[in-house]
């Protein structure tokens, strides 16, 4: 089984990172957005994230316009009818994702892999909501999903073997290093990196600086400190995984911080809303 032809449901921040991550392995890609503007705003975010390898030489111009031209940007999920794979990349809500689903399941062929890049949902629960839960994969990208090597591909008690085979062999043909692994909230990755991040935060709660957290961990020789990692992911993601991942482990260290759960009440979701921690332009 292999993927001519692939298709991601949801442009943002991770959806349109995955979508060039599979426009750059050479692979017909389908985009959906829920409306034009939506849309618009998916492919500027595929454009800006291809500008920026052009302005550092990484990539000639010739080079990103194939790039986009083997994006199908499209409104209607129609377009994704003939696609052996759709991914979907929807907002962290199990009832929404449940109609992404439903609408896969009006359009794709019976042997398409439905897959969820889901972070902080069961990908086992969100299997439940459909009609096939044997077609359900997860397939959880990190971000910037260009760069980040790692792909967590989840599976299921359902999940059918050759499915997950597949999606995995995919996974190493595009250059990343696939983990398969059973579904378990914060699956591994998570479940380790939160262990640390969400201590962050009650360090910031409880006074000290941000420019001190973060110092330590680069000066120890991480690639950012874990406030503007959270930034990066977004408050809310960080929020959804904390929540889950504490549910599941009872460990304090998961507990998220009151202040990040202010944060997020009042929409300073990171980097992607301007603020968060830190402030953007
Ligand atoms: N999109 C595409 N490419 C990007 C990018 C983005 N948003 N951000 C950076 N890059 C690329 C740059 O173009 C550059 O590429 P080249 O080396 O080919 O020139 C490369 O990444 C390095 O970028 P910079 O030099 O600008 O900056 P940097 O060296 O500080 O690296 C970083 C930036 C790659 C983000 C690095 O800081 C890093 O690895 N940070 C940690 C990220 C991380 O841990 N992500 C996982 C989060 S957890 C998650 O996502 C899971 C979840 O479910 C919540």
């Amino acid at each position: 089984m292999s993927f001519e032809k692939v298709g991601v449901v949801g442009l943002g921040t991770m959806g349109a990172g995955i979508a060039e991550v599979l426009a750059r392995g050479g692979i017909a890609t389908v985009g959906i957005e829920i409306d034009d503007e939506a849309l618009a705003r998916g492919r500027a975010n595929v454009a800006s994230s291809t500008g920026r390898a052009v302005k550092r030489g990484k990539l000639t111009e010739e080079g990103q316009a194939e790039i986009l031209g083997r994006i199908l940007f499209s409104t209607d999920f129609a377009d994704l009818a003939d696609c052996g794979l759709v991914i979907e990349a929807v907002p962290e809500r199990l009832d929404l994702k449940g109609r992404v689903f439903a609408e896969l399941d009006k359009v794709c062929g019976p042997d398409a892999v439905l897959a969820t890049n889901t972070s902080s949902l069961s990908v086992t629960k969100i299997a439940a909501t459909t009609t096939r839960p044997d077609a359900i994969v997860g397939v959880h990208f990190f971000n910037p999903a260009p760069v980040m090597r790692l792909v967590e591909v989840i599976f299921t008690e359902r999940s059918r073997k050759d499915f997950v085979d597949a999606v995995t062999e995919l996974v190493r043909s595009l250059g990343k290093t696939p983990v398969t692994i059973g579904d378990r909230a914060g699956f591994v990755a998570n479940r380790l990196l939160f262990g640390y991040l969400g201590p962050a935060a009650h360090l910031l709660e409880q006074g000290r600086t941000a420019a001190d957290i973060d110092a330590s961990m680069t000066a120890i020789g991480l690639p950012m400190g874990p406030l503007t990692l959270m930034d990066l992911i977004g408050l809310d993601t960080c929020l959804e995984v904390l929540e889950a991942v504490h549910a599941d482990s009872g460990d304090p260290r998961h507990a998220p911080a009151g202040l990040l759960r202010d944060l997020v009440a009042e929409g300073a979701l990171g980097r992607k809303s301007g603020r968060g921690f830190y402030t953007y332009e």
